[in-house]
């Protein structure tokens, strides 16, 4: 039997599978609040051993793209309630990724009266959708000052205690990709001058403050954490290799010490193997590796290379019953990506299901 479909269990995570759902922005949560339909499309997903729900909210300042979910109202813990029962039904678990936008967003895509924060006042370059306006340049961001920081901090942990509450297994927190995580490590955007700026240490500190103050919130085998070294999503700008490695060696360093259950790596190609063998050599924990996996690259990373799980994100997007298929060798529907960020029924939880779970 395949490595992939069969138990993994280590001291903090307990799963059916090696098979991971990538968490997937699919914008189908009308006014922020989680609803029936994506109960409905994660349960049919829930042949994976672990799933990371799409980029959920913190707090209102962090809807940065139209139809986020969010996690910071008694509505949307109650409506998340029941995705996390579907999922539960079949014996998965689900951690619910804290995504703050930072400076990714639109002015449009907020709450009236919310400003568009950010690691600085720099905007990002390229545009956003907005529901009223179609594509829009982004907001230029207010810089968070010290205070601000702690607040988004707290956000965080209140945050988290509302995932609990809502019935997931724990959360990830969102520092890859260019949102606000990433914009503090990136030096590029982050020209702050207090405690969260400058040399490493500074950098990384909001991304390990977080992950300690939500550890110490709702117990560390309950967090997680994305990371994608290199990466210039979201317009940061590159910075040097060296500075790069060293930079994700100490946050991988500190978040062993406060013992969180895994690291999470979105693998581009710029990413030098060493940077990734770094990341093993400092974290015990589980490491799952995602981008651009077949069944194949899996079972061969997970016999022979450095990590414990491997997360599927556009293969699981198209194919709810992917676990049956990889058991079986059978073909993938492709994903429709005309249909990625729309919203409703279509292109999210009508794709052929061969095989029933
Ligand atoms: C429609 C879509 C939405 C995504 N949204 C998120 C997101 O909310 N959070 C995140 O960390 N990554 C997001 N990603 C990235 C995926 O998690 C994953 O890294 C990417 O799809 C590459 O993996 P794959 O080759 O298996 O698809 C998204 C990807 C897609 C296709």
């Amino acid at each position: 039997m395949k490595k992939l479909l069969m138990p993994y269990i280590s001291e903090g995570l307990k799963l059916k599978n090696h098979l991971v759902m990538a968490p997937m922005t699919r914008s189908r949560a009308i006014d922020n609040l989680p609803n029936e339909l994506m109960a409905e499309y994660y349960g049919q997903r829930s042949g994976a051993g672990l799933i990371i729900t799409e980029g959920t909210a913190p707090a209102p300042e962090a809807l940065g793209y139209a139809r986020i979910p969010g996690i910071f109202s008694n509505a949307q813990v109650e409506g998340w309630k029941a995705v996390t029962s579907a999922v539960h039904k079949n014996n998965t678990k689900i951690f619910l990724q804290l995504m703050h936008t930072g400076r990714v967003g639109h002015q449009d895509n907020l709450p009236a009266g919310v400003a568009l924060v950010g690691v600085s006042d720099i905007p990002a370059a390229g545009q956003i959708h907005t529901d009223t306006a179609g594509m829009q340049n982004h907001s230029t961001p207010k810089a968070l000052d010290t205070q601000g920081v702690l607040n988004v901090i707290d956000g965080y942990v209140s945050a988290a205690k509302n995932a609990i509450a809502a019935g997931f297994d724990g959360v990830e927190l969102h520092a890859a990709n260019g949102y606000l995580i990433e914009q503090f490590l990136n030096p590029n955007v982050n020209n702050r001058t207090d405690t969260y700026g400058g040399s490493i240490e500074n950098r990384t500190r909001f991304a390990l403050e977080v992950a300690q103050r939500v550890a110490d919130a709702i117990g560390k085998d309950r967090v997680g954490m994305r990371i994608s070294p290199n990466s210039t999503l979201g317009d940061l700008q590159a910075y040097d290799a060296e500075t790069v490695e060293e930079t994700y060696i100490h946050l991988s360093r500190e978040l062993n010490r406060i013992g969180i259950a895994y690291i999470h790596i979105s693998i581009n190609p710029q990413v030098p193997q060493q940077t990734l063998a770094a990341v093993r050599t400092e974290f015990e924990g589980t490491l799952i590796y995602c981008n651009t996996f077949t069944a194949e690259k899996a079972e061969a990373e997970l016999n022979g290379g450095d990590a414990d799980l491997i997360a599927f994100g556009r293969p699981f997007l198209a194919n709810p019953d992917l676990e049956q298929r990889i058991a079986n060798g059978t073909e993938l529907n492709a994903p429709d990506f005309t249909t990625l960020y729309t919203p409703g029924a279509k292109g999210y939880t009508d794709y052929p299901i061969l095989f029933n779970s």
